[in-house]
Parts: structure tokens; C-alpha cells; sequence
């Protein structure tokens, strides 16, 4: 279980995105190195989901846990190497791993007032 957060450095939770990026590059690595054995390495990455992690901060498009569900046993199922979930976050995360860092910074500052 990786997530989106590890995709990009964010502000409010660079150290938590650190330990997911860290995880889906070992998952990577650990794909490549089971593949002769065809054991499959599946890096799940969830968006927000309401979670007892989550439980009682405001998130808005907060995904049901059930439909995360779903889509990981589809991915697990379909021996997917990254799987995004919801599916919309695989091309939300497309575009923002694209972003450069300066346009990241400034979506990512504090607003005033
Ligand atoms: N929720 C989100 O928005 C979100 C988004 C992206 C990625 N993720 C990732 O998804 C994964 C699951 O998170 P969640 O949202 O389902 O969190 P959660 O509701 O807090 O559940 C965490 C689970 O981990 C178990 N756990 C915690 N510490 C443990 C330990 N030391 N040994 C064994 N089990 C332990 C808990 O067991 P008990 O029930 O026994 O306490 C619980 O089942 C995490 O890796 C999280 O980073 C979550």
C-alpha cells in the first residue's frame, strides 16, 4: 500500500509521501527481482480515502473504502504493477508528476487570510 502522496513533495505531508515514495520504488525494484519467479508485486496507490487515517479531516472527493477495494482486488487480479484508485487519480497523477516544481510550489503554498 503506497499512495499518491508519495508521487509529489507536498507541504503538509512531505515526510509521509517520502516513506510512499520509498515503498513504490522498493516495490519496483522487488517486481523486477520476482519476475522469474512470476510472483507478482502490486504498488497500490490510493487517493484520500475515509479511513479511520483520515477520520475527521476534510477532504474533498474522499473515496469510499469499499471502491477502493474493488479496484485493488481488480488490480491484484489483473497482476497490475501500479494501480491508482479511484482511476481518475492515475491521470491527476500524470499530469502533476509532469508539473514542474516551481508550479508545484506555488499550488502548494499557504493561502492568505
Ligand atoms: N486512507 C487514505 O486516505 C489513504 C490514502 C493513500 C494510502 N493509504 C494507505 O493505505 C494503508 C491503509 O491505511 P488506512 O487508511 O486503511 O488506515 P487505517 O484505517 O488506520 O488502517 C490501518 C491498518 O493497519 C493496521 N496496523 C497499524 N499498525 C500496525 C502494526 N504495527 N502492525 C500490524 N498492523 C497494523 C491496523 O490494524 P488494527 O485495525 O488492528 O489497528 C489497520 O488495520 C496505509 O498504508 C496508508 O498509508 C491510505
Amino acid at each position: 500500500m503506497s499512495s499518491v502522496a508519495g508521487d509529489r513533495g507536498r507541504r503538509r505531508n512531505y515526510l509521509y509521501g517520502a516513506s510512499k515514495a520509498a515503498l513504490s520504488t522498493a516495490l519496483e525494484g522487488l517486481r523486477v527481482r520476482l519476475a522469474p519467479l512470476s510472483i507478482p508485486v502490486v504498488d497500490v496507490r490510493p487517493g484520500p480515502t475515509d479511513t479511520r487515517l483520515t477520520f475527521g479531516m476534510t477532504l474533498p472527493g474522499i473515496a469510499a473504502p469499499e471502491r477502493v477495494a474493488r479496484d485493488i482486488l481488480r488490480g491484484v487480479r489483473r497482476r497490475r504493477a501500479v494501480v491508482y484508485t479511484p482511476w481518475p487519480w492515475r491521470f491527476v497523477m500524470l499530469a502533476v508528476r509532469w508539473l514542474p516544481a516551481s508550479v508545484v510550489a506555488r499550488l502548494d503554498a499557504p493561502r492568505a487570510g
